[in-house]
């Protein structure tokens, strides 16, 4: 039977690191890239924390380059499923992992833009962990499912799919991501887009440790790495990250510029 472990333990038991993702999505030249590096590195090169930058993918090679003896990370935005073939446009784990160790798997674009299903997900999954790349598992309710107060199931169903085969072992290589997607912000120029509450975004972290405590172990879920992500900016990062189960955040829109990401690095 699951044991839930009162939270005062849970505080002293936390030996996460905590967790900084940039996602550029469709942003950024190389040379753009390569004056935010100049910026950035100089800055976290003393950084305890670990620091993951997704750049489009015409930049991996570049930035993997000049970020290959610092503390940086790179993740892939995507993959397909298949390791090589006739699939125009895509690029496989065994490509992404020349430069990346990371890759994102699930983003709400991905679903809602492109079309990708939860077999997708779960294929793209086991994709990454046969090429030794952790992927960055995106899950998140929309704004209907949340106003219908089916966030959890919502979550739970996409867990349940996007892990179906997923071992104990290779769980522990997966680092989750709770973005709802109406917190997803339109890009730089979007400033109406608000974040998940603290709270909120507490309360949905939680379920998902639970969730992979019932799942797999309670000492997986209590050493699972849980980002948020949905408009998270130097304003609201701080109190984001005091929340228990938030180890961490990925950001968009706020990491394109290597000030406002240090700030919310450093929050
Ligand atoms: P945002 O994007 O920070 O611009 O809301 C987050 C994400 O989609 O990963």
């Amino acid at each position: 039977m699951y044991l839930k472990i009162p939270s005062i333990l849970l505080y002293f038991m936390k030996e996460r690191k905590n967790i900084f993702v940039a996602n550029w999505k469709m942003n950024k030249t190389n040379n753009e890239a390569i004056s935010f590096l100049n910026d950035f590195l100089p800055n976290v090169k003393d950084s305890k924390h670990v620091i993951i930058i997704a750049p489009p993918a015409t930049a991996l090679a570049e930035m993997y380059s000049l970020t290959k003896s610092s503390n940086i990370t790179l993740a892939s935005q995507n993959i397909f499923y298949k390791d090589e073939g006739t699939f125009t446009g895509e690029i496989s784990a065994l490509m992404a992992k020349q430069f990346c160790s990371y890759v994102l798997v699930g983003h709400s674009e991905r679903r809602h833009l492109f079309g990708e299903t939860d077999d997708d997900v779960n294929k793209k999954i086991h994709s990454a962990l046969a090429q030794q790349l952790n992927p960055i598992f995106c899950i998140g309710e929309t704004k209907e499912q949340k106003d219908a107060g089916k966030t959890e199931s919502f979550l739970n169903t996409q867990l349940t799919s996007g892990l179906k085969n997923v071992n104990s072992e290779q769980i522990r290589l997966i680092v989750f991501a709770y973005e709802p997607v109406w917190a997803i912000s339109k890009g730089k120029q979007d400033t109406n887009t608000i974040s998940a509450t603290p709270e909120d975004a507490q309360k949905a972290h939680e379920f998902i440790r639970d969730w992979i405590s019932q799942n797999y172990s309670i000492e997986i879920a209590q050493n699972a790495k849980i980002t948020y992500g949905g408009s998270a900016k130097p304003e609201n990062a701080s109190e984001l990250m005091k929340q228990k189960d938030v180890d961490g955040l990925l950001v968009g829109a706020a990491s394109l510029d290597a000030e406002k990401f240090l700030k919310i690095i450093e929050c």
